[in-house]
């Protein structure tokens, strides 16, 4: 439906659905309802997000709640803070947004209420989206601008959503980082002044801050109790969050497109989507509430393939990173498939023709096989892959070229450089961005994946990596006066790539890379089946950041890999047993030269896939239950999942700290069924005598007031014995 079309709907739409007022709308989910005044003529205003509300307290809910412009605009209350932001064509700087009129609309299992909003004197419209979802407790929120002014109008400010959060004890729950140690987790009080979450690496957007947050309304944050807003921003790009508390009764959260060196010059007709915000709400805390409903609505519908589990792979890289070739690729394809894998991903290293890629500084932009490394192509892995009986991936990094390629011989007017200036460098001295913005650019890209499925339709899983920022300003394709449309151009151009790939490769499995975890986002989501977490694959440290991940992102889209000891990047020598009892929480994954493995540790190894399989439906589409955090440095971290029947579950424990004689907390279960009993397994299981209560049953009640006591350390031949402790537990209802 256009624009126009929608904004002609009749305002007395509004009451005909069941849970609307004459003046009110109330969009809702299952346990969650937001509320808006919609007086036509007059503002639109936010009254109310929290518990879904009763048709009776719905009927007098204006008079108990403060209310707030519900999108505000710059202008004629020019000190509040804004989401919207623009000079007219003739010059002037304010709007005076007005309710026309309200219609709702069922798509599948969404229903999508618009206002449509109309400037009291210009020809600018602007529709305020809200898509609630009946099977999952989010409500996705976005923008749609246009006008009809003479001129362009410029965009300075585009916010996707605003929300009003009561003040009180509000406790912010963030994600930070860098490369190699993304996902970091933050809390912190929300105080007086304003608190900016942003971004402006220009391709990755969650290596440092991530767009997702968490507000704990009642004090400090509480995994399973408490009420809590989960807020998470769909973009690929630079985006800004920003939290004001000045001096009165609400902190003010607007999120969006980073707007910085971004204005936007809108045309006439020309239609301004923003991303969409999605909001949760919950009373039973952070995993409780938020994390399961994120989780669930990215299950089904934000992930691609959300609800099919994944295979187990084996990735070259920390294997033999650069030094690809048919023989190794063969024996690393023999070895997963021997220790039960289902699919090796050939990694960084295959390509390149006249330059072939040695090592980071070339290459990139000429996806044609390196025929001394593979002289029998991608036919010859692809044969190997039939024969061991895995399937095969491999890794492409599209948006990027080297200036020591073919490609950029060819088309230096590709890449993203300010003019009059040189082109400034990233990885290995030579890689350069892409200009997306360019359709040209856009062809070529979708080409690299359309080339190699064409030709080699067995290929079952791509990695897309991007290892680059945005360094220098600049689109060799944009005008001279759009250059400020560089970093949207350049996200609208990958969402159409990845739109076109997902429209003739719907069944492709592709992973979102980003030099690790820069591409955690719920932008991408729809277009790629999971995301590498981070580059660093050191257990320890991953039990932190697949924690702080898992707050806005499911266990089956986290890519968690088992790697070598000392691990190679923080050097440290992790036993094997408790580097799989990490990897086991997510998506499993070897990232490791098997051939360097004692046959010992390939039959821990091969357990390990095999007992993964068990449990890989309760691990990638259950709900999770974080019951002790890491951050708390109590000396153990410890979360479960549970398969929504109740009927199995998967406990995690994993000591973080080795002291002799420690005292540690005893764990207390959750989420299980309070009459049903559980009989007890534990898996990966090293040590020479079984728990004791291996194989025996306990009620869901017991577990959940008590938890089990879990040894602090294995009973294993003295010279097996490290300093490392960790505790894999089956849970299946005995019937
Ligand atoms: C990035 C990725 C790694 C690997 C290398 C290859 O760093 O995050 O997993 O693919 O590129 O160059």
């Amino acid at each position: 439906m256009n624009f126009k079309k929608r904004t002609n709907f009749l305002f007395g739409a509004l009451l005909l659905t069941g849970s609307l007022l004459a003046q009110n709308v109330c969009v809702s989910t299952p346990k969650t309802s937001l509320v808006l005044s919609v007086p036509e003529g007059g503002t639109l205003r936010h009254l109310y997000y929290g518990n879904r509300l009763s048709e009776a307290d719905l009927q007098n809910i204006s008079a108990a709640e403060a209310n707030h412009a519900a999108y505000p605009e710059y202008g004629l209350n020019a000190p509040v803070e804004t989401a919207l932001a623009v000079k007219h064509a003739d010059g002037n700087m304010t709007l005076q947004l007005e309710v026309l009129n309200v219609t709702t609309e069922k798509e599948g299992n969404a229903v999508t209420t618009v206002v449509a909003l109309k400037d009291k004197v210009y020809p600018f419209f602007v529709n305020v989206c809200y898509r609630a979802w009946q099977d999952a407790d989010v409500i996705e929120s976005w923008t749609e601008i246009s006008h009809q002014e003479k001129k362009p109008v410029v965009l300075n400010q585009f916010a996707s959503g605003y929300l009003p959060i009561r003040r009180g004890d509000v406790w912010l729950s963030h994600l930070s980082g860098s490369w190699a140690n993304e996902g970091v987790l933050t809390q912190e009080p929300l105080t007086p002044g304003m608190k900016v979450i942003k971004n402006k690496d220009g391709v990755r957007n969650s290596h440092t801050d991530h767009a997702e947050v968490m507000f704990s309304l009642d004090g400090r944050p509480q995994e399973n109790t408490g009420n809590v807003i989960g807020a998470a921003l769909c973009y690929s790009g630079n985006y800004k969050l920003r939290i004001e508390t000045h001096d009165d009764e609400y902190h003010h959260f607007f999120a969006g497109i980073n707007e910085e060196n971004s204005t936007y010059s809108l045309k006439k007709d020309e239609l301004f989507r923003t991303p969409e915000l999605a909001l949760t709400y919950s009373n039973e805390g952070l995993s409780g509430g938020a994390s399961r409903n994120f989780h669930r609505w990215a299950r089904l519908h934000k992930l691609a393939h959300g609800t099919t589990p994944r295979k187990i792979l084996l990735n070259s890289w920390e294997g033999v990173y650069f030094d690809i070739n048919q023989q190794g690729m063969d024996q690393m394809m023999a070895d997963i498939a021997s220790m039960g894998g289902e699919l090796f991903v050939m990694d960084d290293g295959w390509f390149g023709d006249k330059y072939p890629r040695k090592n980071d500084s070339s290459s990139l932009g000429d996806w044609v096989v390196d025929k001394n490394k593979l002289p029998n192509g991608i036919e010859g892995l692809l044969s190997d892959a039939k024969k061991h009986g895995v399937k095969f991936g491999i890794w492409i990094e599209p948006e990027m070229a080297n200036t020591t390629s073919e490609l950029y011989e060819k088309h230096p007017d590709w890449v993203l450089k300010a003019s009059e200036r040189d082109v400034v460098l990233g990885r290995g001295g030579t890689q350069v961005v892409l200009d997306l913005a360019n359709p040209a650019v856009q062809d070529f890209v979708f080409g690299v994946v359309d080339n190699l499925m064409t030709s080699y339709p067995e290929i079952d899983y791509i990695k897309w990596d991007a290892n680059m920022s945005v360094q220098n300003h600049g689109s060799q394709y944009l005008t001279k006066d759009n250059q400020s449309h560089m970093y949207i151009e350049f996200h609208r151009g990958f969402e159409k790539i990845c739109q076109r790939i997902r429209a003739k490769y719907p069944d492709l499995t592709i992973q979102a890379c980003a030099s690790g975890g820069g591409r955690a986002n719920y932008g991408v989501l729809p277009y790629f089946d999971e995301f590498w977490v981070s580059d660093n694959t050191d257990a320890l440290q991953r039990v932190y950041m697949q924690w702080g991940t898992s707050y806005f992102f499911p266990a089956i889209a986290m890519a968690s890999h088992i790697s070598a000891a000392p691990n190679h990047q923080t050097f440290r020598t992790i036993p094997l047993k408790y580097r799989i009892d990490v990897a086991m929480s997510g998506r499993l994954g070897m990232e490791i030269q098997p051939k360097n493995m004692t046959e010992e540790e390939k039959a821990l190894c091969k357990n390990a896939i095999a007992e993964y399989k068990t449990i890989r439906p309760v691990v990638q589409l259950g709900d999770i239950y974080r019951l002790l955090s890491p951050y708390d440095k109590q000396g153990v971290a410890s979360l479960m999942y549970v398969a929504s029947e109740k009927d199995k579950a998967v406990f995690y424990w994993w000591k973080t700290e080795h002291f002799c004689n420690q005292h540690l907390p005893r764990v207390k279960m959750a989420g299980l069924c309070a009459d049903k009993q559980y009989r007890v397994h534990e898996l990966n299981r090293i040590d020479n005598v079984p728990l004791n209560y291996e194989g025996k049953s306990f009620s869901g009640a017991y577990l959940m007031a008590n938890g089990l006591e879990i040894p602090y350390n294995h009973k294993v031949d003295y010279h097996k014995q490290n300093d490392y402790s960790s505790r894999v537990l089956y849970l299946e209802e005995v019937k």
